[in-house]
């Protein structure tokens, strides 16, 4: 379970505290879906970040199974941080000299070793579509293909939580169509937790919770 208590987030400038986030407060279970809206500079981005603990609150809590990533030592923090969450970005972020299977084989680098995981990366590129393309480089794929790999790495560890900003942002409309396809179904199969930032309305609709960035709080829609 993601709990979430009021989560606040300001940065300090020459002007004084610049709050972005107040009293985010929700909860989710495994295999909840929740789609996240809201204009440019609402602060989608920073909220991902606390969730994934890439970034410390100002204030509230985050737990994760139990567990609050910030009482963590940073290299346990890491290691968390690797082996729960699964992050998909606007930009796909895979390593440029690295095949397609190594990037979705790159989380597990860190994780102990275990003889299921090459398995786990070959299963979920054939899910996406990508295994004739194993061995190529992330330059020789399209725009939606490099995304499928990134949603591919995103889950290669089953991670508890996933974490998607704006994942069809940089795609076509078909494209994007695909991707969200495709985020959907892994969503269901693996029953995590996904929480997606998007400005997609079509996206955001076929998730079954969504809610609004505004004036810093993080309003549900009534379901
Ligand atoms: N390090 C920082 N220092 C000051 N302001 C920041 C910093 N990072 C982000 N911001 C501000 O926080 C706000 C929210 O940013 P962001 O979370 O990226 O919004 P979104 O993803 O919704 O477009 C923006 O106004 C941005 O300028
Ligand atoms: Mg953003």
């Amino acid at each position: 379970m993601l709990d979430v208590q009021n989560l606040a987030k300001s940065y300090d400038t020459a002007r004084g505290p610049l709050p972005i986030l107040e009293n985010v407060t929700f909860q989710m279970q495994a295999g909840d879906a929740l789609a996240v809206v809201g204009p440019s500079g609402s602060g989608k981005s920073t909220l991902l970040y606390l969730l994934g603990a890439l970034e410390r609150p100002s204030g509230g809590a985050v737990s994760l199974d139990g567990v609050d990533p910030f009482s963590l030592p940073e290299r346990e923090l890491a290691a968390f941080r690797n082996r729960r969450i699964g992050f998909v970005f606007q930009d796909h972020c895979l390593l440029p000299q690295c095949t397609v299977l190594e990037n979705v084989l790159a989380p597990t680098l860190v994780a102990p070793p275990d003889a299921a995981h090459e398995a786990r990366a070959r299963d979920l590129l054939d899910r996406v579509g990508l295994a004739a393309r194993l061995d190529h480089l992330p330059a020789e794929l399209s725009g939606g293909e490099k995304q499928r790999a990134a949603l591919a790495r995103a889950l290669v560890l089953e991670p508890a939580l996933v974490l998607c900003d704006e994942p069809t942002g940089n795609l076509d409309q078909d494209t994007a169509r695909a991707v969200a396809d495709l985020l959907v179904d892994l969503h269901q199969r693996q029953r995590g937790i996904l929480i997606v930032v998007t400005h997609s309305p079509e996206l955001a609709a076929r998730l079954p919770r969504q809610a609004r960035l505004r004036d810093h709080r993080l309003v549900f829609s009534a379901s």
